[in-house]
């Protein structure tokens, strides 16, 4: 009783001093007042306590940088959860499959670096909190401000806050304590927590959090002014290890957050205060560092009372962060060149010194060629062209590079320059390293004399990206939605028979869409899809463990087959906004590897995907008609058809959006009786419908596991305007399909030699072909 007496004593004490009711307030009670309690902990000023720790289970984070102790780095896999669900997956089915997290960062317990909280308040979130999110955001995994008395109301500010309904200042740094262990506590290896009148030099938290190990509790901070004092300022941040987190939030023992402040394993812990009215930042930055190496050790700036000096701090933090990494890079650069002369064995060291190893090629396939070009060309571009116009961000690439030369050469002979004419250059992109250039320039100079120089320039791989994508998984239901007429009903049974051959189909559907011809009636007795009926049906019995279904819809249509917009939209109708659906010809050959790589590649809301399949050369003109029956995928059997786009994938919600956008150009197709507005052929195509509204990403990839047997392309006989691009390829792509290029002019060669008639390994050949690609040839070559 005594003792709380005296804490309550004090708490007004304190009260009388700072005016501003600060909620560090109480948390300094309630640690006065237990420290009375417990004086045996203060005895010394840094005691480490151990809470908790489980030897057990000690993961190491995989992103920190120090070396493992040996019993350090045990990797255990924590299966309790999923045993539970595989039982109850057994109740109905026989598989035993292994439910795996959802992450694998579940699995192996990694978390994010560190969660700030800010202490802010209604006043002053939108400035100081504001000033300060924009500083800190960027360097760390999340950040939170912390309000009293706004409840959930949004403050229109695009930053996460977190408001508690009353206005309790005394209490709420515990409420925020107790908020964080209760949602985040998992998520983070770290917690910062800091008062929104402070600056918080976040590359140097980050700095210092890389350096600590979280095997060890962590609890650092930096004492108040105070001679005497014992307990660490929130204006100067505090961090929190997850393990002390954990043992306050179970012993709800807080007072120990405010007691002990320590540097732990040699990082010190400081921060800086801004004087009342004196200090200003100059604007050179050498100045500010002459004046205040106090300063730039600091973790936190405490006593903010301009939102501009947030920035002014910041820019301070980040020039003096640049003039620091330079002169490591200058100092780097020369220790190496020092120690190059020991080196045992003459090895011919990148330009510049420090840059990643010129890539040395095992095999003459892996040389990295050097692209040549000029000032509006570059040569070679690729396989199929010889050269190409420069434009773009291949420009404006070179021509920053052309830019900073000129500047080089200016400051080397300090005289104005002008650029006359970029002769001709080389560029390299090696992945590991970056890219190399090599140009020669004309230049004039003030007395217009001309200069020719020759530059090498380097634009090195400075920090890789992860781009984060949504998660998807492979358990998803795929929609194979064929569209057949009548006289395809053959081929789908192939292809369903193919199908039948496998052992395994998981959760796909197969759904042909049968098109009738107005005045057809599909219920007459001979029914042209009565055979493929019967086989959806088997297809159906046999996978139907699995998941999968073969079924048929039913569309009458106009003589002529209508658009694939048309088609499409309207079988879509019978899918519900979040199928998957897969679209291919009938006459495809896939494995079903190819279904998984659908399952991966198309994102709802977020990517569609269209493979190129291989597709087979006219047999004629094909050798080894061994391997081509068997179509084997080889250069001499077909090749990957870059023209093909009809193969594609995407949610039925994505399509009904980006249809929604070009319902000028294309109408909407809602019933079968709005298929007399189908203009048959549009400007556009259902590929070129997802590229042109960029809100979707599109994925195109050459897909080994679809095989197209060869048909003859037809090409429309002339290309009006309103003709898609993706059509206009049309007889580019037609001159591609027939054969490889060699073997077409050997044909072509002995079609003039022999006149008209052709007798070839596989036997004779009709004039047809040969007259066909010949004059295709003469015609675009
Ligand atoms: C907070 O910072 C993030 C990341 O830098 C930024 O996207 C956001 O717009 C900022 N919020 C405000 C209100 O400035
Ligand atoms: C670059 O090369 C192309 C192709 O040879 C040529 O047409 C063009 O005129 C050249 N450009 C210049 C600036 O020399
Ligand atoms: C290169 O410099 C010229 C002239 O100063 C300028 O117009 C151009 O935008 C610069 N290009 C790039 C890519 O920096
Ligand atoms: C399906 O998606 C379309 C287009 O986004 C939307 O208009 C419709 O309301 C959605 N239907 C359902 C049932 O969600
Ligand atoms: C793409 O979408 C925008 C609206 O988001 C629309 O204005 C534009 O016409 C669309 N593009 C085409 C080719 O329809
Ligand atoms: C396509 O045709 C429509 C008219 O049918 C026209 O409005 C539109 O601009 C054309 N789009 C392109 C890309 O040519
Ligand atoms: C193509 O456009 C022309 C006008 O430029 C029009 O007369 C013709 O009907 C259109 N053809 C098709 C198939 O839409």
């Amino acid at each position: 009783m005594n003792n709380f007496y005296k804490m309550f004593s004090k708490c007004s004490v304190y009260q009388l001093l700072r005016k501003n009711n600060s909620p560090l307030i109480m948390g300094i009670c309630v640690g006065i007042a237990f420290s009375i309690i417990l004086t045996p902990f203060l005895g010394k000023k840094c005691v480490e306590i151990s809470f908790s720790s489980s030897n057990g289970m000690r993961l190491r984070d995989l992103r920190s940088n120090d070396v493992p102790d040996s019993e350090d780095f045990e990797p255990t896999i924590n299966l309790n959860d999923n045993i539970e669900v595989n039982r109850r997956g057994n109740e109905d089915s026989q598989s035993s499959k292994l439910i795996r997290p959802r992450y694998y960062s579940t699995e192996l317990g990694m978390k994010d670096k560190i969660l700030v909280s800010v202490i802010s308040t209604k006043e002053t979130i939108g400035t100081y909190g504001v000033a300060l999110n924009k500083t800190l955001n960027h360097y760390v995994d999340k950040i939170i401000f912390f309000l009293d008395g706004t409840g959930s109301k949004k403050l229109g500010l695009n930053i996460p806050i977190v408001g508690f309904k009353e206005y309790k200042p005394h209490i709420k740094i515990f409420r925020i304590l107790s908020y964080i262990s209760e949602i985040y506590i998992e998520d983070y290896n770290y917690f910062f927590f800091v008062t929104d009148h402070s600056y918080v030099n976040g590359k140097k938290v980050m700095d210092i959090i890389e350096h600590l190990s979280i095997s060890q509790d962590i609890h650092m901070g930096a004492l108040q002014n105070d001679l005497n004092a014992l307990y660490c300022d929130l204006d100067s941040g505090i961090i929190l290890s997850q393990s002390i987190m954990k043992s306050l939030a179970k012993e709800l023992l807080w007072y120990r957050l405010f007691s002990l402040c320590c540097d732990f394993q040699n990082q010190v812990y400081k921060t800086y205060s801004l004087q009342n009215n004196g200090w200003e930042l100059s604007s050179y930055p050498e100045h500010n560092a002459l004046v205040n190496s106090e300063l730039e050790e600091a973790l936190t700036v405490k006593n903010i009372r301009k939102t501009v000096d947030f920035n002014k701090l910041h820019m301070f933090f980040l020039q003096n962060y640049i003039i620091q990494t330079r002169t490591r890079i200058s100092n780097l650069r020369q220790v190496i060149e020092e120690t190059m002369k020991y080196s045992p064995l003459e090895i011919s060291y990148p330009w510049p010194i420090g840059s990643p190893n010129i890539h040395t090629p095992p095999t003459r396939h892996d040389v990295i060629y050097w692209e040549t070009f000029n000032a509006t060309h570059i040569f070679m571009p690729n396989d199929l062209e010889n050269v190409k116009p420069l434009s773009g961000v291949e420009h404006f690439d070179i021509m920053s590079v052309v830019n900073s030369s000129i500047k080089h050469l200016e400051e080397k002979y300090s005289e104005k320059l002008r650029l006359e004419n970029l002769n001709y250059g080389h560029k390299r992109f090696d992945p590991t390293r970056g890219m190399d250039y090599l140009i020669s320039l004309s230049l004039t100079n003030e007395k217009r004399r001309i200069l020719n120089k020759k530059i090498e320039a380097y634009r090195g791989v400075t920090q890789p990206e992860f781009i984060p994508m949504p998660y998807v998984t492979e358990n998803g239901r795929v929609n194979i939605l064929i569209f057949i007429q009548s006289n395809d009903a053959t081929k789908a049974i192939d292809f369903m028979q193919r199908l039948q051959k496998e052992k395994k189909i998981e959760e796909v559907t197969i759904t042909f869409c049968l098109l009738f011809n107005a005045g057809d009636s599909y219920l007459s007795r001979d029914d042209p899809y009565k055979g493929l009926k019967d086989v959806l049906k088997s297809f159906t019995k046999q996978f139907y463990n699995s998941g999968s279904r073969a079924n048929y819809l039913h569309l009458t249509v106009p003589n002529e087959k209508p658009s694939n917009f048309a088609l499409i939209d309207l079988s879509l109708k019978k899918f519900s906004n979040d199928s998957l659906i897969l679209i291919i010809d009938v006459s495809s050959i896939f494995q079903p590897d190819f279904i998984n790589r659908v399952r991966m590649n198309t994102i709802r809301g977020w990517q569609i995907f269209s493979p190129i399949p291989f597709i087979l050369y006219h047999p004629d003109l094909v050798e080894d008609s061994k391997s081509y029956s068997k179509k084997e995928i080889k250069t001499k059997n077909g090749h990957f058809d870059k023209y093909y786009f009809d193969a594609i994938s995407f949610y039925a919600d994505d399509y009904m959006k980006a249809r929604q956008l070009i319902w000028r150009n294309v109408p909407l197709f809602r019933s079968e009786k709005n298929l007399k507005n189908d203009r048959k052929s549009y400007n556009i195509t259902v590929y070129e419908m997802f590229v042109q509204n960029a809100s979707l990403h599109v994925l195109r990839g050459v897909e080994p596991s679809i095989v197209l047997p060869y048909e003859p392309i037809q090409c429309p006989a002339e290309y009006t305007s309103n003709v898609s691009e993706v059509d206009s390829l049309c007889e580019k792509r037609q001159i591609y399909s027939f054969g490889q290029r060699n073997v077409l002019s050997n044909l072509i060669y002995e079609y003039y030699q022999k006149e008209k008639t052709y007798v070839s390994k596989n036997g004779y050949i009709g004039n047809n072909i040969a007259v066909t690609t010949l004059e295709c040839i003469d015609k675009f070559a």
